[in-house]
């Protein structure tokens, strides 16, 4: 793929220009490519922001330093992504030595604070990945941060960009159903890709502040868009009921269990080749385990989540997220004054499907399709009239194909006008992260939780 330095540096001021803080110029030199160093180099880092950019971008920017507290895997990495940059278990090292123009950081949730706020400090741009970080102290910080210096921050929110999506955000800015009045919203995450989350760091509250903001800050960030007003209140209930402590056995990771023969949920992960030359090859060096049990007693994040959400502008949402479905899958509902839209992904009962739900999450996290591979529905139900069925070409690979829309639009054709305003600030980052967050304080107090007892933001009617 044919990208010209200029594009790039023009697509990086497009995004800041989107973002709700002050627009700072860039000082990069457009003689040169773009120096990139990542941070975390686990499969998110060496995969989609590694592998990815070296294939499609490598003509405008370039590897200058990667970096892990795991310099095993860190090595392991440099060489999946083919890049030929030096390597540092150092950040600030790494930061010194190779004066990047963009830090990519792609290291586990809780740390995400941390190296935002180094990079910005150092003079760098920075471009997350999501969730903006865990809880409502750091998102401070990082805001603080991000104010104090010239540079900009880029929450790599990928989901806003499926062709699905986006069709939503048109019916809806379009007033197809009217004024938006509630919003019924409900994730299914099945017995594969739910389960995996409580078999590594994920599972502890203090690493990803849980699912409430790991994974629902994708939910909340797509509902805020949609609904493009932001959040003023929020009361939850959670619990953890299922896995964790609440299993009938456990053992100390599945590789060497005594229950492998009862246990549903054994994953004999020498039989994963990537995940093996990825985790178990490198657990030597940081006691990382990747196939660690999830009926282990020190999970302490919910499996099973639900929440009311009042908007500023008085929409209502009721959202739910389950972590142990016999499928994967999603339905949104839209309640407008004058009608409703109904969508969904995945729910099997609704469409002829053969495809098995492991391989379902496989065909999500990659990222070699990119064909349309279907056409997927959404109901338009306008008051007093029949329904209609809008149909949208849909990619199965790589987040729905918002993962690819994502990086052409931050590195190729930056120009083309954006009417659906997909690119993420740091205060989508930070809204969307601050409904988990008040919803974790919510199920600990029993009380509803307003969005400005937590951070200096003040929600919007609109956003901005
Ligand atoms: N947008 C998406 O759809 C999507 C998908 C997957 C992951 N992610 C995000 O990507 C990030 C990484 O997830 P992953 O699945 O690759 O996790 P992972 O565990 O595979 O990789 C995390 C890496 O960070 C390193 N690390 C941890 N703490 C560190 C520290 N203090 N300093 C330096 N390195 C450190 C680890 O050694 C590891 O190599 C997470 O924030 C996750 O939320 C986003």
């Amino acid at each position: 793929m044919k990208n010209s330095r200029r594009e790039f540096v023009f697509s990086i001021s497009m995004l800041a220009a989107s973002s709700a803080f002050p627009i700072q110029a860039f000082a990069f030199d457009k003689s040169k490519k773009l120096k990139v160093a990542l941070v975390g180099t686990g499969i998110r880092g060496i995969t989609f922001w590694g592998k990815r950019l070296m294939d499609e971008y490598s003509e405008i920017l370039e590897f200058v330093g990667l970096s892990d507290i795991n310099p095993s895997r860190l090595e392991y990495g440099k060489t999946y992504i083919g890049a030929s940059c030096p390597t540092f278990t150092s950040f600030e090292d790494m930061v010194s030595i190779t004066k990047p123009d963009l830090v990519i950081v792609t290291t586990k949730d809780s740390t995400h604070h941390e190296f935002i706020i180094k990079g910005l400090g150092m003079g760098c741009d920075v471009l997350t990945e999501k969730p903006l970080t865990i809880d409502e102290f750091k998102c401070q910080q990082i805001l603080d941060a991000e104010k104090a210096s010239n540079k900009n921050l880029i929450v790599g929110f990928n989901y806003r960009w499926s062709p699905y999506a986006t069709k939503i955000k048109e019916l809806i800015s379009n007033k197809t159903i009217g004024d938006l009045v509630s919003v019924d919203f409900n994730w299914y995450l099945n017995t594969y890709h739910g389960a995996s989350y409580f078999r590594r760091w994920h599972g502890e509250m203090d690493s990803s502040g849980s699912l409430w903001v790991h994974k629902a800050t994708h939910h909340f960030d797509l509902l805020n868009w949609w609904i493009n007003s932001e959040p003023n209140e929020v009361f939850a209930y959670g619990d953890l009921e299922f896995y964790g402590k609440n299993g009938p056995f456990r053992g100390k990771n599945c590789r060497t269990c005594d229950h492998k023969n009862e246990c549903a949920f054994y994953w004999d992960i020498h039989k994963d080749e990537f995940s093996k030359k990825l985790y178990v090859d490198h657990e030597h060096a940081d006691g990382y385990i990747r196939d660690n049990c999830l009926f282990r007693e020190d999970i302490d994040i919910y499996d099973k989540m639900s929440a009311q959400v009042r908007y500023t502008d008085n929409t209502i949402l009721n959202y739910s997220l389950t972590t142990y479905s016999p499928f994967e899958g999603w339905r949104v509902a839209f309640n407008g004054t004058e009608g409703r839209i109904e969508a969904w992904l995945d729910i099997p009962y609704f469409e002829n499907t053969s495809i098995d739900e492991a391989e379902k999450h496989a065909n999500e996290m990659a990222q070699d399709g990119g064909e349309i591979v279907s056409k997927k529905p959404i109901v338009v139900h306008k008051l007093w009239q029949e329904f209609e069925t809008v149909q949208v070409d849909m990619e199965e690979s790589g987040h729905g194909g918002g993962d690819k829309r994502l990086q052409d639009k931050i590195f190729v054709n930056p120009e083309v006008p954006d009417p659906f305003g997909r690119t993420a600030g740091s205060r989508d980052g930070a809204m969307s992260i601050l409904i988990g967050i008040a919803a974790r304080k919510s199920i600990q107090s029993g009380k509803p939780i307003k969005i400005s007892e937590l951070t200096d933001l003040e929600p919007q009617v609109r956003r901005t």
